[in-house]
């Protein structure tokens, strides 16, 4: 029987599932990659950074220079039964190697299932001195008013209504009692589309400001998009069965209990759910980066969503299914993500990324960035309470001692290897080993 290469058998069945895909040579990973993704020459050569200092100069002010990340490529995802993998930009060891173990083992039980609202934008216009008892009158007459104002808000957008974007509803709430005195807050639902959409909502929220002064009698302030996208949600879910757990002297369903009391610490203490929390952003982060997204956008809207019913929580769900003991996982959180516009088409990896990706639109951008989300945190939990998180970070900590020291290749695997079978993962011991010809 023929001798088959798996990467080769994975690249023809388009399976995200690629053994052995991280002890390849960089060389090798990247042209796996560019076949799966059928790049160019040229968005290949991207794949070195991508940025000159000529277009970061055009980007932001007073350019001196690049900073440069490494991008990884997360294997074994499966979205909605979709193979996908997931390029992520992040300085951080073992963020690649945790999100693609966690989808392996989501994948054991068929991946994520994941889904998202339409991509419905906040923009909020702040109204001041106005009586607190005449709130109410303001606002109801801000909601007779909605649909001029709704007009108004599609009138400085050419493409999004006629895509289906643009105004979908206008909200009013009513706070009597602020430091500043009374104040209202005129809410515009804006649909981006496949757009992040800031510009669009800060620019019809300031066509209706006007409108909004005169209906109110009041005075408007400011006029911008709230990161609080609790109208863009994107959720992803999984199930993990309890065999694809267990490690030696760690039974998976151990395992599976134990992620589950994980998780309520999560839910109960804001100290926990902040690492927690942070985990899953270990995920979700690099993707938002290597697709020109706004991670700070990302983190705000996460956090303040973590924070919703006044408490500091996780933002997952982890729980046990009685009759099989499969552990079920769920992740909702506010994504606002572009697929057009802003940085995923002034950064020209953004592009190369999108590509590898093959989402069709924002909505799946997010779909599959919240299930990133959602893997991280399942590889996080894991280690956590079983082994401990230190022996993979420790392991890849090795790997970098091994490279600093001036190993290079397999050298550097087989130096790293030794540091931790000696227990000895100091940058001194590496040096040693190198100068003994483990170059
Ligand atoms: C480290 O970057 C992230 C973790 O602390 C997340 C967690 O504790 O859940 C491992």
């Amino acid at each position: 029987m023929p001798h088959s290469d798996p990467i080769e058998t994975a690249l023809r069945e388009r399976s995200s599932r690629l053994p052995g895909f991280y002890q390849l040579p960089l060389a090798k990973r990247r042209a796996t990659v560019a076949r799966w993704a059928g790049l160019t020459h040229e968005e290949i050569a991207l794949l070195d950074g991508g940025l000159d200092a000529g277009r970061a100069d055009a980007m932001i002010e007073n350019v001196v220079g690049c900073f440069g990340l490494p991008v990884g490529v997360a294997t074994n995802f499966v979205v909605n039964g979709r193979d996908v993998l997931v390029p992520m930009a992040v300085e951080e060891p073992s963020v690649v190697a945790a999100a693609s173990h966690g989808a392996l083992m989501a994948r054991r039980g068929g991946g994520f299932t994941a889904g998202s609202d339409d991509p419905v934008m906040i923009g909020q216009v702040q109204v001041l001195d106005i009586a607190a008892e005449d709130l109410d009158a303001a606002a109801a007459r801000v909601l007779a008013a909605r649909a001029d104002l709704m007009a108004l808000a599609d009138s400085r957008s050419e493409t999004l209504p006629r895509l289906g974007g643009g105004a979908k509803a206008i909200e009013v709430r009513r706070f009597p009692d602020t430091p500043a005195g009374p104040m209202l807050v005129v809410h515009l639902h804006f649909d981006t589309r496949d757009a992040m959409g800031a510009n669009a909502v800060n620019t019809a929220c300031e066509a209706i400001a006007p409108r909004v002064a005169a209906v109110t009698g009041g005075r408007v302030l400011m006029r911008i998009l709230s990161n609080l996208a609790d109208r863009r949600k994107a959720w992803a879910a999984c199930r993990v069965p309890a065999a694809a757990l267990g490690r030696t002297g760690h039974p998976g369903d151990a395992v599976a209990r134990g992620i589950v009391e994980a998780n309520a610490l999560a839910i109960v203490d804001p100290y926990r759910a902040a690492t927690h929390n942070k985990g899953i952003l270990n995920g979700i982060d690099p993707v938002v980066i290597a697709t020109g997204n706004d991670w700070r956008s990302a983190e705000a809207g996460a956090h303040a969503y973590a924070a919703r019913d006044g408490a500091y929580r996780a933002l997952t769900d982890w729980r046990l299914d009685a009759a099989t003991g499969d552990l079920l996982g769920r992740l909702e959180v506010p994504l606002a993500l572009g697929t057009v516009g802003g940085g995923t088409r002034s950064h020209p990896l953004a592009a190369v990324c999108l590509k590898v990706l093959g989402v069709q639109s924002a909505r799946e951008l997010a779909e599959v960035v919240a299930s990133v989300g959602l893997a991280q945190n399942l590889s996080a939990l894991r280690a956590l309470v079983a082994e401990g998180i230190q022996n993979g970070h420790m392991a890849l900590h090795a790997r970098q001692l091994a490279l600093a020291a001036g190993a290079t290749g397999d050298a550097a695997l087989r130096i790293a290897e030794q540091l931790v079978s000696e227990g000895q993962i100091k940058g001194t011991r590496a040096r040693e080993l190198v100068g003994a010809g483990g170059r």
